[in-house]
């Protein structure tokens, strides 16, 4: 394969889907020009790599990144040029050197959002000189066979709560996934049909004004207990005749509501309502009893290890560590030392480069557990992430509701790479609840 250069590194400041500034990085080749944007958190985690923002507060409100898109243009795009790295080499070398450039343990140097733009578009520079897809370029640098892929099962957030939306309610996000289904396409059809019962539902039950959507698209209707969010998934499955046909998955983003070593559910309420470890471990458990939940993510907050440990002991369903272990490999090793998840939260921009991404990824199939591929509530229209889960082959991804287009353009794109397999004959399997062995044992790893 002859090999192929970066001709240009360009890159500038746009928006996010919350209207705030975020990364936009090109890398010119003689292949064309291959652009990514850089997503951002708001339930962020303590451990996660720093995004450079500006210290001008007039400007955004001290949010603008002027600063990495200088470190794009000035620094590190001269420095991989005169690098002057192959891109038919694979990411690896482009990614090691730039944690190299940088310098500091979380990209605080050059900043984890000037990295990443860099690392994302890099990844489909290098696809295009190899002449492959993304999904498959990923699945080659994971070190898969690519004889065939496992597609993830979408898990869709559709009623916002937490830090994304304006209710009292304080678990973040109730997610419904269609493991009933036969593909990601009809998988889609169904959770759009339950998305759409679910608000004429809560149009019935509490007036118009209560299907405005939060951050990733869901509804967020004045209710604040789990239980009442739970009926109502439950009530539009059935009324959408889909019943049956879906698991719930909750991550209540916990180390937002996480005080004096205790948790108040009260937090965006008037009154407060705090629980101990032991009362939330209890709620958690009798939720799962009662509604057909397959995952549960950060039930507990990235510091209170205790908590997590116990409840790994008796958890039934997946036990997936976001803020706990911020897609970096020390704290996927204390987790696994201390045997507190059994799951991995996958967010590139949580530790900078796609690469390390993959280490991660790789590491937590290599101790048994399942991988969950996740978008940011910042997001950009960049379909990045369903590439990634696709290549990963990890067997589930969230994406947010099916609504809001930096949401669904990352499920059409799920739904592409399904028809482009299955018009290429190529094994395309949609593991449905079998979504955590899919992640342990994908088709596609050697
Ligand atoms: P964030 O939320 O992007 O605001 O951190 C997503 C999540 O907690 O999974
Ligand atoms: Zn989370």
């Amino acid at each position: 394969m002859p090999p192929v250069a970066i001709d240009s590194i360009r890159a500038a400041q746009r928006l996010d889907s919350r209207g705030k500034p975020t990364v936009q990085v090109e890398v010119t080749t003689s292949d064309g020009i291959f652009t990514a944007i850089v997503p951002s958190g708001a339930s962020k985690g303590d451990y996660e790599a720093i995004e450079l923002r500006d210290a001008d507060s007039e400007a955004f409100g001290g949010n603008g990144v002027l600063e990495a898109v200088q470190n794009v243009e000035e620094v590190i795009g001269p420095a991989l040029i005169s690098h002057r790295v192959d891109l038919t080499a694979g990411l690896k070398e482009i990614d090691d050197f730039m944690i190299q450039l940088d310098g500091t343990p979380d990209k605080s140097g050059l900043g984890a959002n000037a990295i990443l733009g860099v690392s994302m578009a890099c990844a489909r520079a290098c696809a295009a000189a190899r002449k492959v897809p993304l999904y498959e370029f990923i699945a080659r640098e994971m070190g898969s066979d690519t004889r065939g892929y496992t597609m993830p099962v979408p898990f869709f957030n559709v009623l916002n709560g937490g830090v994304h939306s304006g209710n009292a309610m304080s678990f973040q996000e109730f997610m419904i996934a269609p493991t009933g289904a036969k593909s990601v396409t009809q998988g889609i059809q169904y959770a759009a049909e339950v998305y759409q019962e679910l608000m004429s539902l809560l149009i019935e039950k509490f007036g118009k004004s209560s299907i405005g959507i939060g951050d990733e698209g869901g509804f967020a209707p004045p209710i604040s207990q789990p239980s009442e969010a739970l009926d109502l998934l439950m009530e539009a499955f059935q009324r959408s005749g889909h019943q049956g046909h879906f698991h719930i998955g909750i991550d209540p983003a916990s180390s937002e509501f996480f005080k004096d070593d205790a948790y108040d559910l009260g937090f965006k309420a008037s009154t407060s309502n705090v629980k101990t470890k032991g009362e939330m471990a209890d709620l958690y458990h009798e939720l799962i009893q009662r509604y057909p939940i397959a995952l549960l993510e950060d039930p507990f907050a990235q510091d209170d290890w205790d908590a997590w440990v116990a409840f790994n002991q008796t958890c039934q369903v997946e036990l997936v560590g976001d803020d706990l272990l911020a897609t970096n490999l020390v704290r996927i090793n204390k987790a696994n030392e201390k045997k507190a998840c059994n799951a991995l939260l996958l967010k590139i921009n949580q530790i900078g480069t796609v690469t390390e991404a993959l280490a991660a990824a790789n590491k937590a199939f290599e101790l048994g557990w399942s991988v969950f591929v996740s978008h940011r509530s910042g997001e950009s229209t960049d379909p990045f992430i369903a590439d990634l889960a696709v290549g990963v082959g990890c067997g589930h991804l969230k994406s947010g509701a099916p609504c809001r287009g930096e949401r669904v353009v990352k499920y059409n794109r799920l739904m592409d790479i399904e028809d482009s397999l299955i018009a290429q004959g190529q094994q395309c399997r949609y593991p449905g609840e079998h979504f955590r062995a899919a992640a342990m044992a994908p088709v596609h790893r050697g």
